[in-house]
């Protein structure tokens, strides 16, 4: 079958995988090549155990993988036969030089732009997929545009929302798609292009089209909002311990207002996830390089309230247990940033676990899924910490239980088999309040939720 139009995506990562998949899925009659510099990555995309696991991807990666989507590494190839480049290599918070644990570091973006000059022999329209600062188009566009052989380069913005565990749904049903461009007539045409392949099978209402930097900033934003419903509502549950109020109460009640909707107000033990601290980070590095301290402030203290949540969980522990942990086992039931996954970057359980160290805590972890990344997030630890796949025997001998992940299976577990385990006085702190902390309490648990009044066994 003879293609249309070729479209590369260069990063095979978490972003660019999936969301080229679905493209081909839904675009038959155009080409996608995924290229990665990883060969390790590409492999495991050509085979049956793809590098990355979302509800759905296995069986779309199986129907068009040869048909019209490839993977490959071989960069300069796949550039010079490319119309449209999706850039989705990483941008991490840089580690060092200026802006360090602040900026987004673009080496990788630029190192792109640099290959894209050099095996171009046409025009081509370059695709921001990869979360960066505002602006960082235009800088892209200096560079490409720097090129000896004439070529226009078109650079337009499309930032992705995909949440992990739904990858796959956000893609084929997202609430809205976002293509930012110059408001030049090449700008114009460019998002266009990309509007159409889009059109083929979200509804044209869907797919917004804003300026450049309205694209850029948006994506921050909206992360930078999601986390801050979070730690709003975190906010509140300490005030909620102290009153006898209950933070879920309150979050079915505000949440019943429909300016304000229901989603996330669940207040947990602190947001975590590759995006939302990294997102914030730069949006407040942006706003002190404009001298908006105000704005930077405001942002800032989203992440304060997150690391206050996770260091505030721990200390509940140490009060709740005599004010001493030394020596004590305390069983953490989740290590994963959030349920349905094994990533853990920025996970609050690390610094949970951090800190039950610090106070000389016996920790042993127990998930489903994230064991294998906690053994690298602890490494330097490792000979403190115990991991245990089996829930059951994570809480045997424990003093405490801390629920970390909202694991389904964490709900179903046998906790009269489990109390009868632990050592006495027996307490659960429920840091994503799913178990049922009535039916505890009456197998002689003391539990601790967040943000509602503790279930004791004592005055
Ligand atoms: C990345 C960014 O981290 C995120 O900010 C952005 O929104 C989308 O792109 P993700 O897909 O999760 O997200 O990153 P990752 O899974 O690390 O994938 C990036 C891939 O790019 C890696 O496989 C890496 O090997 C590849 N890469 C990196 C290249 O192919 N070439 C490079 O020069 C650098
Ligand atoms: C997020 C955004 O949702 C997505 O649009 C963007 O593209 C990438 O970042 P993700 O990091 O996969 O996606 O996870 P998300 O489901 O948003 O959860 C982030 C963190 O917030 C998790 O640790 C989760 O447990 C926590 N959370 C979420 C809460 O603590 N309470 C809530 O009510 C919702």
């Amino acid at each position: 079958m003879s293609h249309k139009k070729n479209i590369l995506c260069i990063g095979a990562g978490y972003v660019g995988g999936p969301t080229m998949a679905v493209i081909a899925l839904k675009c038959p009659g155009i080409r996608v090549t995924v290229v990665d510099i990883n060969e390790e990555k590409i492999a495991r995309w050509n085979s049956d155990d793809l590098p990355i696991f979302e509800p759905g991807l296995d069986e779309i990666v199986r129907e068009v993988r040869g048909r019209n989507l490839f993977f490959t590494t071989d960069v300069f190839e796949s550039i010079s036969q490319a119309d449209i480049i999706f850039v989705s290599v990483n941008t991490p918070t840089k580690s060092f030089g200026l802006g360090a644990g602040a900026a987004a570091d673009l080496q990788f973006w630029e190192k792109t732009a640099h290959q894209i000059i050099e095996h171009s022999e046409g025009p081509k329209i370059i695709v921001e997929k990869s979360t960066v600062p505002v602006k960082t188009a235009e800088a892209m566009q200096r560079i490409l545009s720097s090129n000896k052989k004439g070529i226009h380069f078109e650079v337009i913005s499309n930032p992705e929302f995909l949440a992990e565990g739904s990858a796959v749904q956000d893609l084929l049903q997202p609430d809205r798609v976002l293509i930012g461009s110059l408001q030049t007539e090449s700008g114009r045409k460019a998002a266009a292009e990309l509007v159409d392949i889009y059109a083929q099978w979200i509804p044209r209402e869907r797919i917004l089209t804003t300026n450049l930097w309205s694209s850029e900033l948006s994506k921050l934003v909206a992360n930078a909002f999601l986390a801050q419903r979070i730690s709003s509502i975190n906010s509140i549950s300490p005030l909620c311990e102290k009153t006898q109020a209950d933070v879920g109460e309150i979050a079915r009640a505000i949440g019943a207002d429909s300016r304000i909707g229901t989603k996330f107000l669940n207040a947990s033990v602190g947001f975590g996830g590759s995006c939302f601290k990294k997102d914030i980070m730069n949006l407040v590095y942006i706003a002190r390089s404009y001298e908006l301290h105000e704005t930077a402030e405001y942002w800032e203290m989203v992440l304060r309230i997150n690391d206050f949540q996770s260091r505030r969980f721990v200390n509940r522990v140490i009060r709740e247990l005599f004010h001493t942990l030394v020596g004590k086992r305390i069983a953490l039931f989740g290590f994963a940033f959030k349920a349905n996954t094994g990533d853990t970057r920025e996970s609050p359980a690390i610094s949970v676990a951090r800190h039950l160290l610090e106070e000389h805590a016996r920790v042993v972890i127990t998930d489903p899924k994230a064991l294998e990344n906690a053994r690298i997030d602890l490494a330097d630890v490792l000979d403190r910490v115990e991991l245990e796949e089996d829930p059951y025997r994570a809480a045997a001998g424990a003093r405490a239980l801390l629920i970390v992940t909202e694991w389904d299976e964490y709900r179903r577990l046998d906790y009269e088999k489990i109390h009868a385990s632990m050592e006495k006085p027996a307490f659960i702190f429920d840091g994503r309040n799913i178990l049922d902390h009535q039916a505890l309490h009456r197998l002689g648990f003391n539990v601790f939720p967040i943000g509602k009044p503790a279930l004791t066994h004592y005055a």
